[in-house]
């Protein structure tokens, strides 16, 4: 199947069981914006989770953090979104449709979609000009230009205005790092492509801070294997994920040296970043210090020399990524002795919204009721769903589309000896377990923390 019917497929699967919805989509939608119903929430959570374990909870060296959006303006002077975070804009006078000067090989003209914008004879693209990507509000009750804030377009600016609060607070050493995760907005010329490139969404983003007269080349590569590493141990396929190294043009203007982690989307969109490694050197802290007046300086206790640290970042996006693990996951099959083939969410246990389906297989002998007890009994310890509507196969293809890896069936043995069948979403292998170990069961195969 070839990708833009899966990226089709899955907006609708999306929809249909609640991963999720279009923003405000009963007054028509707002343009390029999602929402995550329940089951979306969920594997989004479960991704966050992961992160976060791997880079705050199982590390002794990085500090979590949560800084807020609306930050003082100067802070955007200092980092260079004022003056530079802008993308180059043309629109077509002819259709008055809008398009990145710089991406027009990557978009179609609304008129002869066959075509990109500028090739053929009835469009007029006027001059690029460059467009702020930063959205503006006013703090407070007055709209002038002295209340003037944005909403931050990335989460990096509130770590490095609390360096040393955060490494004073929290008596970290050089080398540490500083992660948090966190809503971002971009006012996106042309998003799309579902929630790959959306005007709000969340990063999850790690500062880790070096001696810059210290191995931080190391601490770079490092972080480079640490990250593809993760991206792994979510289910994506090796071969869906590459390294790309920014050209001198490439760079961004704080960036030494930067790699991009991107996956294979497939289609038109092909590979993709979902996660920045950059080598941001002193840029940021010093900018910050020559704009605040406000020394940014760690001091080393034992070689008593002061210094501004070099930082290297990782910034992933928790919306793209989860577009990642559902691209990676759909899949169609047939089934053996089956006229209907199945739909099957392939996600990571880790990530699945809900980790087992428990069905009662008929509607009588004590099943139900011992049904209802197993889940209630599972339910603290991870999400269940209790199935007890139509035919078993049929509950099987709704868990199965989901992403459930496990489906537990309650059935007449289970009523003489209290074992039930567990049923594998992958091999679609069975087998019988006490229904008092299905916990330890399930819990150790999901290996949520590995
Ligand atoms: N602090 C560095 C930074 O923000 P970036 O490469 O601009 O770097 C990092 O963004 C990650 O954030 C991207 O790899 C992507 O996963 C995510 N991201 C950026 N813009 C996005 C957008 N408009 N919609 C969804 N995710 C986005």
């Amino acid at each position: 199947m070839s990708s833009p019917d899966v990226m089709e497929k899955l907006v609708s699967l999306c929809k249909r069981r609640g991963f999720i919805f279009q923003s405000s989509e009963i007054y028509g939608g707002a343009g390029s914006v999602w929402d995550y119903g329940p089951l979306g929430v969920e594997l989004k959570k479960n991704l966050k989770d992961r992160w976060w374990h791997a880079m705050v909870r199982a590390r002794g060296d990085i500090e979590g953090l949560d800084a807020a959006i609306l930050m003082h303006p100067r802070v955007w002077e200092a980092s260079g979104h004022v003056a530079g975070f802008t993308d180059p804009m043309v629109d077509c006078k002819a259709c008055k449709a809008r398009f990145r000067a710089d991406k027009l090989e990557d978009a179609q003209c609304p008129r002869k979609p066959s075509k990109h914008p500028g090739e053929h004879g009835d469009c007029e693209l006027t001059e690029p000009r460059n467009f702020n990507l930063m959205f503006k509000t006013f703090m407070g009750p007055l709209e002038e230009s002295a209340s003037v804030v944005y909403l931050r377009p990335e989460t990096a600016q509130g770590i490095y205005v609390n360096f040393l609060n955060v490494q004073q607070a929290s008596r970290q050493k050089v080398p540490f790092g500083i992660a948090q995760i966190g809503k971002a907005f971009r006012n996106e010329i042309t998003p799309g492509n579902f929630i790959f490139r959306t005007r709000e969404f969340e990063q999850m983003e790690m500062q880790f801070f070096v001696d810059p007269d210290g191995d931080h080349m190391q601490w770079f590569e490092f972080w480079k294997g640490q990250r593809m590493a993760w991206h792994q141990s979510l289910g994506l396929q090796q071969d869906r994920l590459l390294f790309h190294q920014h050209t001198p043009q490439e760079l961004a203007h704080y960036a030494r040296a930067a790699f991009d982690i991107q996956f294979d989307f497939g289609g038109t969109l092909g590979f993709q970043e979902i996660e920045g490694v950059h080598h941001r050197g002193d840029f940021d802290l010093t900018r910050h210090q020559e704009y605040s007046s406000k020394r940014l300086e760690y001091v080393d206790q034992v070689s008593n020399r002061r210094y501004v640290p070099f930082v290297i970042e990782t910034s992933v996006g928790a919306d793209r990524t989860t577009l990642a693990v559902l691209v990676n996951g759909y899949r169609e099959e047939a089934v053996a002795g089956e006229q209907e083939g199945r739909v099957v969410l392939g996600l990571h246990p880790s990530l699945a919204p809900i980790k087992a389906g428990v069905f009662p297989l008929t509607k009588k002998d004590g099943m139900p009721e011992f049904a209802e007890k197993l889940s209630n009994e599972l339910r603290p310890h991870f999400p269940v769903f209790l199935d007890e509507s139509g035919a078993i196969g049929r509950r099987y293809r709704r868990q199965d589309e989901v992403g459930t890896p496990f489906c537990l069936t309650i059935d007449q043995q289970t009523m003489t000896d209290g074992t039930v069948t567990v049923r594998d979403r992958d091999t679609l292998a069975q087998e019988r377990i006490a229904a008092s170990s299905a916990r330890e069961y399930i819990a150790a195969r999901i290996g949520h923390l590995a």
